[in-house]
């Protein structure tokens, strides 16, 4: 390694995933292994992405990091313990065109610099350490020339947050607990890609919350400490729905998904009330859309729209298909209009094309629209303006991915510091 001013940079873009069979309690806290297997949903990086720049030079004297524009410290022990076990697997990196050759032996001398950015606010409770711990992890083994596979990797993200492990993969992903002492078998792996189950769509209800709320780790601990509904769940319940939710999965039955889902949102968030003191993640307006979600169901007489509520008060829907989406979104924008002074499209964002289909993207109003005749007589009418803050269409969505294009980076080339 010769001692220029050469900055070596990848970029890589991943996405968050939304459990539909959740982990809630950790049997080591240090190394991240949960007390049950969970099975999650990939969303669309066209619509919610962590974009990451990694770089490495002679020039750079210390590990740097900017999340969102502000530079962080990379001294906890989530990144420490990221950043150590991809080095422990870096290998050789030649660019012969660019006269840069970075041996195994030299990685421990070398600094990194990191930037990160999450397109959807920190605020919005969308679990973006996941997709941001999976886009690190993934972003410095293509740096440094890591032979892994993405389950390997996932191992690793694991380390930084728990649920980042499964976005290591597009579409359809579990987590498997394992049993190792070491966690080296706690990994993520897919059960099938964003293309086998399409028609699927998923929209989200970021609810506002005037309480600040308990964090997952500080939940999870208090949990596994007080609740006997937590043992029951992980030891007899989720086992069996694991297996249910990949049945379904592989079949595409959209009727058993939405009950597997519906009914494991609605038990871990039992735990949380059964944990001492209890937890509430959950507001009268998630309360309000279960309502309205199971109402609906049961008067077409088949499942339309799945539901499932992680540490927060947002709802994420998985509408059976574009159709029901569209009747969806209209139900909830009746039930959930914006302020007066909200653009309709700053209120609804991500797969513009189903408000469109909704026909309310031009001079239409919500004010037009009519409740859903099948629950009309049975919910109340639209007290609740404000009480949503946005609501994000999207769809099951890719794995990570490299992003070549270097106006896509997010430090400059020269001096490896943020643009
Ligand atoms: N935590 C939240 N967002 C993150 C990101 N993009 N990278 C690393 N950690 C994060």
């Amino acid at each position: 390694m010769a001692a220029e001013k050469w900055v070596y940079m990848v970029t890589a873009q991943t996405s968050p995933n939304i459990a539909v069979i959740n982990y809630w309690g950790k049997r080591d806290e240090v190394r991240i292994l949960p007390v049950n297997d969970s099975i999650s949903v990939t969303l669309d990086p066209d619509h919610l992405c962590t974009v990451t720049t990694v770089a490495v030079s002679p020039a750079f004297d210390s590990d740097r990091m900017w999340l969102n524009g502000k530079e962080i410290s990379l001294s906890g022990i989530r990144y420490q313990n990221c950043l150590r076990e991809i080095q422990g697997r870096a290998g050789e990196v030649k660019d012969k065109e660019r006269g840069i050759k970075i041996e195994k032996k030299d990685w421990e001398k070398l600094h990194l610099h990191i930037a990160s950015y999450n397109n959807f606010p920190t605020a919005a409770g969308l679990a973006s350490s996941a997709a941001g711990f999976a886009c690190l992890v993934f972003s410095l083994a293509k740096l440094m020339n890591v032979d892994e596979d993405a389950s390997h990797l996932s191992a690793i993200a694991r380390q930084g947050s728990g649920s980042a492990c499964r976005s290591l993969f597009g579409g359809f992903v579990k987590w498997r607990m394992g049993s190792k002492e070491d966690g080296s078998d706690s990994v993520a792996v897919q059960l099938a890609d964003e293309k086998h189950w399409n028609d699927l769509v998923i929209i989200i209800a970021v609810v506002s919350s005037r309480q600040k709320e308990t964090s997952s780790t500080s939940g999870m601990r208090k949990s596994v400490e007080t609740s006997s509904l937590l043992q029951h769940r992980a030891k007899e319940v989720v086992p069996k729905r694991i297996l249910q939710m990949e049945e379904a999965i592989k079949n595409r039955d959209f009727a058993s998904f939405t009950q597997l889902s519906c009914a494991d949102s609605n038990q871990y968030h039992a735990v949380c009330l059964d944990t001492s003191p209890p937890i509430f993640y959950m507001n009268d307006n998630s309360h309000m859309i279960i309502s309205l979600v199971e109402k609906w169901n049961l008067s077409e007489g088949a499942p339309q729209v799945a539901y499932t509520f992680d540490a927060g008060p947002n709802a994420v829907l998985i509408a059976r298909n574009r159709k029901v989406a569209v009747q969806l979104l209209q139900g909830l924008l009746y039930y959930f209009p914006p302020k007066s002074d909200t653009d309709m499209k700053s209120y609804v964002v991500g797969d513009m094309s189903i408000l469109k289909e909704a026909g309310l993207d031009g001079e239409n109003s919500v004010e037009n629209l009519q409740p859903p005749p099948e629950i009309k007589d049975s919910i109340g009418s639209q007290d609740q303006k404000g009480e949503v803050n946005y609501f994000i269409c999207t769809k099951p969505g890719r794995g990570p991915v490299l992003l070549p294009d270097q106006t896509q980076a997010l430090l400059d080339p020269e001096t490896g510091l943020p643009k």
